[in-house]
């Protein structure tokens, strides 16, 4: 697999922020966290790793724009281009010490995410995808589960942390699904459980709410992995959404289950 310019571009630029995180990591009373809101954390790894990744994408492609969980929307003199950053995707897990975050940078062009880059730094996992050339883990190609029966699937998702308030639907909806599918997994990584649907380790994945930094790169893995990505209202997503993933029948099945709590 040769890696492109921008693929090199992306991923030397998450690699810089991995070596600060890993530092980081299991170092919590150092790293100043603060909750935005009630279950909602956010600490100076976080910063630090999203400065890091900035300075290095701002260097290697002055004028693009960006899109940053900690610091927001910074407009480019490039109007066509515009990266995705979460700089630590699974901060809870992260501070609790559980090896199970990661870092994720996308890019957008002409309104339409073409590159995602994702690293799970703890298990040097590296998911990578780029429009028209596929989607690698560390190198293999990924291609979602061939899996057709919900009764075998496994389904990915995200829990509401108790900011947003208890969540009605959510629990109509984990009933429905509970019922259908060979069981769930609630792993704490939003980008990481979308690559994992890409790399067929699960079948299909939801969540209400996701910001693009958490669903940019995934988005572009689970299509040229062969899968099918989406939002619940059925548009295609270039802005904060309830997001769909899976190989299709997953989705579809997925879909429906979820419409039967709604
Ligand atoms: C969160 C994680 C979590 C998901 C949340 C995200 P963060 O991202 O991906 O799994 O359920 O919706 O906000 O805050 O750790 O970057
Ligand atoms: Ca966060
Ligand atoms: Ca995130
Ligand atoms: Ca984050």
């Amino acid at each position: 697999m040769i890696r492109s310019p921008l693929m090199t571009v992306m991923t030397d630029a998450v690699m810089k922020a991995s070596r600060s995180l890993k530092r980081d990591f299991g170092e919590i009373e150092n790293l100043q966290v603060l909750a935005k809101g009630p279950g909602d954390f956010v600490s100076k790894a976080d910063t630090k790793a999203e400065e890091i990744i900035r300075a290095a994408l701002e260097k290697a492609r002055p004028g693009y724009g960006f899109v940053m969980e900690e610091s927001g929307v910074v407009q480019g003199t490039d109007e066509s281009n515009r990266w995705h950053i979460d700089p630590l995707d699974g901060t809870h897990n992260f501070l609790r010490g559980i090896p199970h975050w990661n870092i994720s940078v996308a890019l957008e062009r002409d309104n339409q995410f073409i590159a995602g880059v994702v690293y799970d730094a703890a298990k040097d996992e590296l998911f990578i995808a780029e429009k028209g050339k596929g989607a690698y883990v560390n190198n293999r190609r990924m291609r979602v589960s061939g899996r057709r029966e919900p009764a075998e699937m496994l389904i990915g998702m995200g829990v509401p942390h108790i900011g947003k308030g208890g969540h009605p639907l959510f629990l109509h909806e984990l009933g429905a699904v509970m019922t259908r599918f060979a069981n769930v997994r609630r792993m704490g990584s939003a980008a990481l459980d979308i690559a994992y649907v890409a790399a067929g380790r699960m079948d299909a994945y939801w969540e209400r709410g996701l910001n693009t930094w958490d669903f940019a790169a995934g988005a572009v893995m689970i299509r040229e992995a062969g899968g099918t990505f989406g939002t619940l209202d059925g548009k295609q997503p270039t802005s904060a959404k309830d997001i769909i993933c899976g190989n299709e029948v997953g989705e579809q099945s997925l879909r429906a289950a979820l419409k039967s709590a709604g």
